[in-house]
């Protein structure tokens, strides 16, 4: 292939037979969903070596490659795919990446992209909107409003939660930038808080340690009656707390954390506050979930991703600030060639990102939004909790198998109760569904118990596939387990 616009665009109609009858069959739920096989065999089956040397790849000999290159990817619409918190994506939103792929417009910059600028800063109001933290007319009305929020797209939502950390320390420990952290600084949050919260501790050289636990329930949501003695615990040992953290909702269960609660918390006490909204904040959207982020208006940051609940393909997040003062004070640092003062029609987003370079990946979203509007997100997201429910009283009521909470979202645990008692089974039984590709689900501990995990992410999928599921899950733990 040159690097020729024809050339691009025959490879484009070469291929769009195949991927076209790959995504309409997943969607069908034909065939399997993963085909696994030893990596090492799998780069010889792609040629990956010859590729690499020669180049030589176009429109005669592509398919060649697209085949086995489908062959062995994870089909995410197939409605069998209900692993992880990743979407099962609205196909709309592969219309942004392959804009973007063809354009490529790094857009930290106004001047590099004003278009996915502006797409950018319309998506981040809206967001700020849906929680509460917009004040003004439209969203797409620019002008400093003092009492909106602001916030930032980001490469994903561990990024986000590292931004909305940097931005709390900043307001607690502000000589933190330019002369090193304070030897106090202490993050009080659920004991299952996503790994990526204790990671930026880490990463801004904290220390692991000094994330703070919150005892939780049984099923691993946060005791907001243990705060205080927590929080009076670090103060008799002398430690400044930097941020407190809530799920919404933890990534095991896909409970919420009572947001209210551990608000009223912060707020009595002056403590900055961060909602984890990876997966739960999409619930914003609905009228019928959005209860759960009641409280959410106490908070100081919190972070949502796009690729989870609201249908793009991956990659994008929000971080988002009530007071946009937070954001603007988090990197406090200059760059002079970037960051001047300029006669200029648009903004910059570089002096609020970790990132230098950074993709246009707001407008994933707004083709989504572009398809479907926010109602039809809404009764997405209305949908994916409602069947998550009916799910969990079809497992719970067949009697070799049990459910540990009642959802409250699209993350449903269970177990296979009927064979050995031990977590190793399990684990074996998701081994085996997996490597036979009939479903992909994933487990999870709580509590120390290890369960089977389903993130029903799919809308395709419905109560008779969970009836296919549970059937092979017996056959699967029965054939392991042969009663005598
Ligand atoms: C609660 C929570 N926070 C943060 C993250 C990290 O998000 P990302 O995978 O976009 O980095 C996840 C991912 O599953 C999550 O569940």
């Amino acid at each position: 292939m040159k690097n020729t616009a024809s050339d691009l665009f025959k490879i484009i109609e070469t291929i769009i037979p195949d991927l076209h009858a790959y995504v309409e069959k997943s969607m069908e739920g034909q065939g399997i969903v993963l085909k696994q096989q030893l990596a090492s065999t799998l780069a010889k089956d792609l040629n990956l070596v010859q590729w690499i040397k020669n180049g030589g790849i176009n429109a005669t000999n592509v398919n060649q490659f697209l085949r086995t290159y489908l062959e062995h990817s994870q089909r995410m619409h197939h409605p069998h795919y209900i692993g992880h918190q990743v979407s099962s994506s609205h196909l709309a939103s592969a219309v942004a990446d392959f804009i973007h792929g063809v354009i490529n417009n790094p857009m930290a910059i106004y001047e590099m992209g004003p278009s996915a600028s502006v797409i950018e800063q319309t998506i981040i109001n809206w967001m700020l909107d849906k929680a509460g933290w917009f004040k003004g007319e439209t969203i797409d009305n620019f002008e400093d409003n003092p009492n909106n929020g602001g916030g930032v797209l980001t490469h994903g939502g561990s990024m986000a939660n590292l931004t909305a950390l940097l931005s709390a320390r900043a307001k607690v420990a502000p000589e933190a930038w330019d002369s090193g952290n304070p030897n106090n600084l202490v993050v009080i949050g659920s004991e299952v808080a996503h790994y990526s919260i204790a990671r930026s501790i880490s990463i801004m050289g904290l220390g692991k340690k000094n994330m703070v636990s919150v005892p939780t329930s049984k099923s691993e949501v946060l005791q907001a009656e243990h705060l205080e003695s927590v929080y009076k615990r670090t103060q008799n040992e002398g430690k400044t707390v930097m941020a407190v953290i809530a799920n919404a909702c933890a990534t095991s269960t896909g409970l919420y954390d009572p947001i209210d609660e551990i608000g009223q918390f912060c707020n009595e006490y002056g403590l900055w506050y961060h909602v984890d909204g990876a997966h739960g904040a999409s619930a914003l959207l609905s009228d019928k979930y959005k209860g759960h982020l009641k409280g959410l208006e106490r908070a100081d940051s919190m972070i949502w991703d796009t690729h989870k609940m609201l249908r793009t393909s991956a990659l994008c997040a929000a971080v988002l600030f009530k007071d946009a003062k937070n954001l603007t004070n988090t990197f406090q640092q200059k760059g002079s060639y970037l960051f001047h003062d300029k006669e200029k029609p648009g903004f910059d987003l570089m002096p609020y990102t970790i990132e230098c370079t950074k993709s246009g990946i707001g407008t994933k979203l707004f083709w989504v939004l572009a398809a479907e509007g926010e109602k039809g997100l809404a009764n997405y997201i209305d949908r994916q909790y409602d069947v998550t429910k009916e799910f969990y009283s079809i497992i719970s009521n067949a009697s070799d198998f049990e459910c540990p909470y009642y959802p409250e979202s699209n993350i449903l645990c269970f177990r296979y109760k009927a064979g050995p008692d031990t977590n190793e089974f399990q684990l074996k039984i998701r081994n085996e569904l997996v490597k036979s590709g009939q479903f992909y689900i994933t487990s999870t501990e709580i509590k120390g118990i290890r369960y089977l995990r389903l993130t029903v992410i799919n809308a395709l999928t419905n109560s008779e596939h969970i009836q296919t599921l549970i059937k092979t899950i017996r056959a699967i733990a029965i054939s392991m387990n042969p009663q005598p």
